[in-house]
């Protein structure tokens, strides 16, 4: 007798789930007092490292929530810094390269990820996460940046509000800007490969920052090296979810990537979303700030969200972006617990 399916893979597979699956991106990080208690002060691509602590905040979030799937903790630069390009993380502002990408030449500084090599620690930290859930339950899924989103890193050397070099490297050299996007497709392969065969059950390529594309830009720069991720992980038989800020008007777009679920933000309601993206499973879309809302307030959002997404062939709850570093896990905890009692009710009452 075949097991059954954790509500997480049902979804994605077009089939109906026990209950409405929820997660949260950014779920194990700085939101949990036991995250802070035990990441300590050095730099989070030291945690990472380090097997033992990653796969516990890996499970934090699982344990404190009752979410139904756990996300690696991870970062997307950790393909970018394994290969030495000269990358961290700095608390409060996010990936800063040494010296960021500006020539041709910087090229060089980008070789193929080689993972048992490169990033065994995040081999063994899959393993140890997957030893502990229950894979009818908890489904873990592995992620990694798509190339825009990683190139803006590189290009801006951090941060950046207005993608300027990114946009002039784009534009000016295209040549360049596509061959620099093939190589960061590459990585992401490999990095995501090396996560699905040590055990990640599902996956996620983030271009956080898409949004910042207009429809044509995002067409002729970003989506080409993105359906190629999408499609060359298509061989490892899990489902792939593409997500991004901003991307109301790319969502068309983004649903021919390859990717099985579009992840949305908090931006565009999940019915209008799924008139734009077709036939599929939609992750989404809660607005991260309304946890800090009061609590009647946060659950009708919340109820919302179901109803839109019962619009969709099948629907992931999770928040429109990351959970944001001062929310109450507790108010976290009360959107899982209400999305598990009433997501099926809501849903079917609305398709009806
Ligand atoms: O979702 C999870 O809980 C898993 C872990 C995760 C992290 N980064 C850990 C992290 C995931 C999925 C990411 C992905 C990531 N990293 C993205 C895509 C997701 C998104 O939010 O759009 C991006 C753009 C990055 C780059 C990055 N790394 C940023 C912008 C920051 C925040 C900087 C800050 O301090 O405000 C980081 C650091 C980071 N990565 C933290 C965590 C928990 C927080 C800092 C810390 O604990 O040191």
């Amino acid at each position: 007798m075949s097991s059954p399916k954790s509500p997480f893979l049902s979804v994605c597979e077009g089939s109906q789930p026990s209950q409405t699956p929820v997660w949260f991106m950014r779920q194990a990080g700085r939101s949990l007092p036991e995250y802070r208690a035990l990441r300590g002060s050095g730099s989070i691509l030291d945690a990472i490292a380090t097997p033992e602590i990653a796969a516990e905040v890996t499970l934090q979030p699982v344990r404190r929530y009752g979410v139904d799937a756990a996300i690696l903790f991870s970062d997307i630069v950790v393909p970018v810094h394994a290969i030495g390009f000269g990358i961290d993380v700095i608390p409060g502002r996010g990936p800063v390269a040494e010296t960021p990408f500006t020539s041709r030449a910087d090229l060089t500084r980008l070789r193929p990820l080689a993972p048992e090599e490169d990033i065994p620690h995040v081999i063994e930290t899959v393993r140890r996460v997957r030893d502990e859930l229950d894979e009818n339950a908890t489904t873990l899924i592995g992620f990694a940046g798509a190339p825009f989103t990683v190139a803006s890193y590189l290009v801006e050397g951090g941060p950046s509000r207005t993608f300027t070099k990114v946009k002039a490297l784009m534009h000016g050299d295209p040549d360049l800007w596509h061959e620099l996007c093939d190589v960061l497709a590459d990585l992401s392969i490999a990095f995501i490969s090396a996560q699905v065969n040590a055990g990640a059950q599902a996956l996620q390529l983030f271009d956080s920052w898409a949004g910042a594309l207009s429809p044509p830009e995002y067409e002729r720069f970003a989506l080409p090296s993105t359906t190629r991720v999408m499609s060359e992980l298509g061989a490892l038989g899990v489902p792939r979810i593409l997500f991004g800020v901003g991307t109301g008007e790319l969502l068309s777009l983004m649903a021919t990537s390859g990717a099985d679920v579009v992840g949305v933000d908090w931006r565009v309601p999940l019915d209008v979303a799924t008139t734009r993206i077709g036939n599929f499973p939609v992750q989404g879309n809660l607005d991260p700030a309304l946890c800090f809302a009061p609590t009647d307030v946060l659950e009708e959002a919340t109820r919302d969200v179901l109803r839109r997404g019962g619009h969709a062939p099948g629907h992931i709850f999770n928040l429109g972006h990351g959970v944001l570093p001062e929310t109450d896990p507790d108010s976290l905890k009360r959107v899982v617990d209400l999305v598990h009692e009433e997501g099926q009710i809501l849903a079917k009452a609305a398709r009806s």
